[in-house]
């Protein structure tokens, strides 16, 4: 490996021309945890491809792989630290037939753990940061020079934003694609990584985020999600000439995303209920293409243990936005995020979790064993719950949750509702794609009409609702829907 940058440093700028003009170089980046980390991703492999790398599905035999990590539950390192040792074999493999592996962690991991990864997996060449990574070609050039065979790292918290030196997106996923407006975390719950590992809130600015989406459009993206990790805290400056404050909040600027021609669906995640403000609210009632899905964690149904949470909410201030919500978009469906067992948490605050659950009545959901994070307040906590304990109550959230999900899909059996195709399913004559509602739907279509009617919009009669999706056929007349709105009975109150 050393022997190896040696000479790509000697070599200097010649060999670099030559890489970026001719030789195509093998990229497998693995992605785990959230959507923000697959829109970096992506990001990750824009900024690479100016120096001829080009995404492989298999680390076997790569030029660079990538592991961008996720830190937010349990064991997140362990699980990359075991990943680095099957992948030092690969490396030893390419060493061995005279070629080299390039080898990065990433994400929060890379952030939380830093040196660290460096000192225990010495086979890794580059760590770092969610902040960085368009210094990616800049870390890609000192690893080859690094002729100690150290690693090079770079965790910093940057002034400048990576967003303001990213290249444009060169590869459109699809129909369906994100686009990161907000990224970090000011709300500091007890429980959370998010604000150390991807640090304080920033707000990409509006023109930034339209200009981006303009040209997803015209690649032929109709869906577009927004992405942050307290997404409706968004905050941009408004673009030159907009009439405000100077900045836009979420509802402002998914108004100003639904003009976009070709964009017929708009979706945003992960929301805090503190920053649902009016204006957001509003637009769900008001702007067609935001679908009636929203994903609005509130982690714990009892007030004791939100407090505790440092949520800055109630159960009670969760039901009211829940309320007007609805009032404004009547077939809202809702999804959240719960933690179980979080330290000092008892039976009866369990119970409020159950209850509030009964109260809103979910279309989807995920729940979690709370797990300490080293760092953050929650971890030092004394009175942390048994594992027994914690799956106990897991389980039976759980299975509420689940009731909840398939009463949800089973009552849109029989209906019709516009599903976005978004690639063939793994059975023959079979279709993916979503419903306005989020859910995923398997769609049965003749065979020889799965190229023409992949990334297309159509009608869909759903024949099933399973726990975690649907199926159907396009209704006879199949019209492709531009601008759906689906029945206000959609609604479940399980
Ligand atoms: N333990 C368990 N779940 C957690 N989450 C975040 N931190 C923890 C933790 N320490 C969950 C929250 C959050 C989701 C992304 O992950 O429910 O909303
Ligand atoms: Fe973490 Fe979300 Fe709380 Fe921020 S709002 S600290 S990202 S759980």
């Amino acid at each position: 490996m050393a022997a190896e940058r040696q000479e790509m440093a000697r070599q200097g700028p010649a060999r670099t021309e030559q890489v970026s003009e001719k030789i195509k170089k093998r990229l497998f980046i693995k992605t785990y945890g959230c959507q923000m980390n697959v829109y970096d991703s992506a990001r990750m492999a824009d900024v690479l491809a100016p120096l001829g790398y080009e995404a492989v599905d298999s680390p076997r035999g790569a030029d660079m792989v990538i592991l961008n990590t996720c830190h937010i539950r349990e064991k997140a390192s362990e699980k990359v630290f075991s990943e680095l040792g099957r992948l030092r074999a690969f490396k030893q493999e390419r060493a061995a037939g005279g070629g080299d592996m390039l080898l990065a962690v990433a994400g929060c991991v890379a952030q939380a753990e830093g040196e660290e990864i460096l000192r225990r997996a010495p086979q890794v060449d580059i760590v770092f940061g969610p902040q960085t990574y368009h210094r990616l070609p800049e870390l890609v050039a000192r690893a080859a020079r690094a002729a100690d065979g150290r690693g090079v790292l770079d965790i910093d918290f940057p002034v400048e934003s990576k967003f303001d030196h990213l290249p444009e997106e060169a590869a459109v996923p699809g129909p369906a694609a994100f686009v990161s407006v907000q990224e970090g975390c000011d709300k500091f719950c007890s429980f959370c990584v998010v604000p150390y590992t991807r640090g304080a809130e920033y707000s990409r600015p509006a023109a930034a985020v339209l200009a981006e989406a303009r040209r997803l459009a015209a690649a032929g993206v109709q869906e577009i999600t927004l992405l942050g990790q307290n997404v409706n805290a968004y905050h941009g400056e408004a673009p030159d000439g907009a009439a405000g404050h100077g900045t836009w909040g979420l509802g402002r600027l998914i108004r100003a995303l639904a003009e976009i021609d070709g964009i017929a669906r708009l979706r945003y995640t992960t929301s805090h209920p503190r920053d649902m403000d009016d204006e957001l609210i509003a637009a769900h009632g008001e702007v067609d293409k935001l679908m009636p899905y929203l994903h609005l964690p509130v982690q714990s149904g009892s007030d004791r243990i939100l407090a505790a949470m440092n949520r800055r909410h109630s159960a009670a201030d969760y039901l009211k936005i829940v309320e007007r919500l609805r009032r404004a978009r009547p077939d809202l469906a809702l999804s959240s995020d719960f933690i179980v067992g979080f330290p000092g948490e008892s039976d009866a605050d369990f119970a409020d979790t159950l209850k509030l659950v009964n109260a809103v009545g979910y279309a989807q959901a995920y729940s979690f064993k709370y797990s300490p994070r080293p760092g953050t307040p929650a971890a030092v906590e004394r009175d942390q719950l048994s594992e027994a304990v914690k799956a106990e109550r897991l389980a039976g959230l759980q299975q509420l949750l689940g009731a909840q999900a398939l009463a949800f899909n089973a009552v849109c059996v029989g209906r019709d509702l516009p599903v976005l195709l978004e690639r063939p399913g793994r059975r023959p004559g079979q279709l993916v794609g979503r419903s306005p509602y989020m859910q995923s739907v398997h769609v049965t279509v003749p065979q020889v009409a799965i190229p023409r009617l992949v990334g297309r919009m159509v009608q869909v009669r759903i024949e099933a609702g399973y726990p975690n999706s649907l199926a159907g056929r396009p209704t006879p007349d199949g019209a492709p829907q531009t601008a759906p709105r689906a029945p206000s009975s959609a609604r479940i109150t399980a």
